[in-house]
C-alpha cells in the first residue's frame, strides 16, 4: 500500500489487516506535500488551524470559507493521501440539509475527498444524510473540542469512576450510532487507554486515536505538536519528533546578527556585474 493512492474504502482494508493508519494535520502546501511524500496515510485539514494557524484559544470561530482556502492548498499538495476537511462549528449542527450543502462546498471547492465531523448520536442522521448522497464521513468523539464550554475546558473524558461510567457506556453507543450511521472512520479523542481499546475491539469501522491509547487502528497527531512548532501547554499525549521552534527561532536570531553585522549577504549571495560584451 506503499506508493499507492490511499482511498476511503482503503482505511477498512487496513484495519482488517491490522496495520495502523498513520494520520496528521496539515493547512498549507508545503506541510502537506513533505507529509505526503514522507507516506503518511491520511492528512486531515483540522478546524484546529483556529489554534495552531489563526492563534485563536478555540476552535469555534473557524468558517467554511477559511476551511475551503487552506484545503485547496492542502489538496493541491497531496498525490498520495487521503485528504479529509474538517467541518467548523455550527456548519453541520443546524440542520441535515445544511450540513450537505457545507459538506459538498469541502468537497466541490475545496477539494476534501472526505469531511469529518464532531458528535456520536446526536449527529448520527446527519452523518447518515451525507453517506445516503455519497458522501464519506470520519465521526469524532470523545474530547469533542468544539464543545469546549460544556466540557468545561478541553478535558480527558471518561476518567473517573462513576459519573464516568455513564460517560463510558454513552462513548460506547455514539460510535455504534457512528457506524450504523455509515461513518467510514472514527477519531476518538482524550480518553483512557483501556477505553480506546474497548471502542476499537467493537468496533467496525477503523479507530483513530489522539490521546486514546496504542490500541487504536490508527492515530493522529495535530502537526504543530508533531513538529515541536507548538510553544504553549503540550498535553500528554504529544510526542514531539522534531524541535522546529528552537531551530527556527535560531535561525531567525543568526540571520538577524549577521544583517546587522554586515556578514550577509556575503560575495556568493550577490550577482556578479555583467561584462559587456564589445
Ligand atoms: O481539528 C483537528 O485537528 C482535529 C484532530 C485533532 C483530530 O480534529
Amino acid at each position: 500500500m506503499a506508493g499507492d493512492k490511499v482511498r476511503v474504502p482503503d482505511l477498512a482494508r487496513m484495519k482488517a489487516r491490522k496495520r495502523k493508519i498513520a494520520m496528521l494535520t496539515a493547512y498549507d502546501y508545503p506541510f502537506a506535500r513533505i507529509f505526503d511524500q514522507a507516506g503518511i496515510d491520511v492528512i486531515l485539514v483540522g478546524d484546529s488551524l483556529g489554534m495552531t494557524v489563526q492563534g485563536r484559544d478555540s476552535t469555534l470561530p473557524v468558517t467554511l470559507d477559511e476551511m475551503i482556502y487552506h484545503l485547496r492548498m492542502v489538496t493541491r499538495a497531496c498525490t498520495r493521501a487521503l485528504v479529509i476537511g474538517d467541518m467548523p462549528f455550527l456548519t453541520y449542527q443546524v440542520s441535515a440539509e445544511d450540513a450537505l450543502r457545507n459538506a459538498g462546498r469541502l468537497i466541490k471547492e475545496g477539494g476534501a475527498e472526505a469531511v469529518k465531523l464532531e458528535g456520536g448520536i446526536a449527529v448520527a442522521e446527519t452523518v447518515r444524510r451525507l453517506v445516503s448522497v455519497d458522501i464519506p464521513v470520519m465521526g469524532h468523539i470523545g474530547l469533542t473540542p468544539q464543545s469546549v464550554h460544556r466540557m468545561g475546558g478541553y478535558r480527558v473524558q471518561g476518567r473517573t469512576e462513576g459519573r464516568a461510567a455513564g460517560c463510558r457506556e454513552r462513548l460506547l453507543e455514539d460510535a455504534a450510532a457512528l457506524e450504523a450511521a455509515g461513518a467510514f472512520a472514527i477519531v476518538l479523542e482524550g480518553m483512557p487507554a483501556e477505553l480506546g481499546h474497548e471502542i476499537t475491539e467493537r468496533c467496525g469501522v477503523p479507530t483513530i486515536g489522539i490521546g486514546a491509547g496504542p490500541e487504536c487502528d490508527g492515530q493522529v497527531l495535530v502537526m504543530h505538536d508533531l513538529l515541536g512548532l507548538t510553544q504553549n501547554h503540550r498535553p500528554r499525549f504529544v510526542k514531539a519528533y522534531a524541535a522546529l521552534a528552537e531551530n527556527a527561532a535560531a535561525a531567525a536570531a543568526a540571520y538577524a546578527r549577521e544583517v546587522r553585522e554586515g556578514v550577509f549577504p556575503a560575495p556568493e549571495h550577490c550577482y556578479p556585474r555583467k561584462e559587456l560584451s564589445s
